[in-house]
């Protein structure tokens, strides 16, 4: 199921404008924006400046700063897994590398049929149970190859229906 609408230039204002009140509101509205649509779409960088009476420079220096702000819509499902050290001591590697060849993607990419996005993070505080990572924000940990197949399967299987 799609988790996140369309870009709307006018939900996207009504975001602004709910946020508008906050200190340092560029931040939560980044947020917010990414919430709603996914990803922070171009067309966002200037209702932003004008909102906050900055600079288009200053706001995509800040979204280029924070890597967890996307720019692209992501695809309908976003797995994020784990590269840090006691994923990586754990085979994180070898379960990126079959993620990459089972899914056709690398990271900061969304498979061609739109289904999967594949996204980098850094310790997900769930190490005891490493290698971990997030399929559309549940955490899983302890994740194999063969148990990573076993969680997709059913989302591969509704593409093919
Ligand atoms: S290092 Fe991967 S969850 Fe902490």
């Amino acid at each position: 199921m799609e988790r996140h609408r369309p870009w709307a230039e006018e939900r996207a204002c009504a975001i602004l404008a709910e946020h508008q009140h906050l200190r340092g509101a560029l931040l939560p509205m980044l947020h917010a924006l990414q919430e709603e649509f996914g990803y922070i779409d171009d067309a966002a960088l200037p209702l932003l400046a004008k909102t906050l009476n900055l600079s288009r420079a200053e706001i995509h220096g800040v979204v280029s700063f924070y890597h967890e702000f996307r720019r692209q819509r992501p695809g309908q499902h976003v797995l994020k897994v784990c590269r840090a050290e006691a994923c990586q001591s754990m085979g994180a590697e070898a379960l990126i590398a079959h993620i990459q060849d089972h899914l056709r993607i690398d990271f900061g990419h969304t498979s061609a049929d739109g289904r999967f996005s594949l996204e980098a993070v850094y310790c997900l505080g769930n190490c005891a149970l490493s290698p971990s990572l997030l399929l559309d924000d549940t955490l899983h940990g302890r994740v194999s190859p063969a148990r990573f197949d076993a969680l997709t399967a059913p989302l591969v299987q509704e593409a093919a229906e």
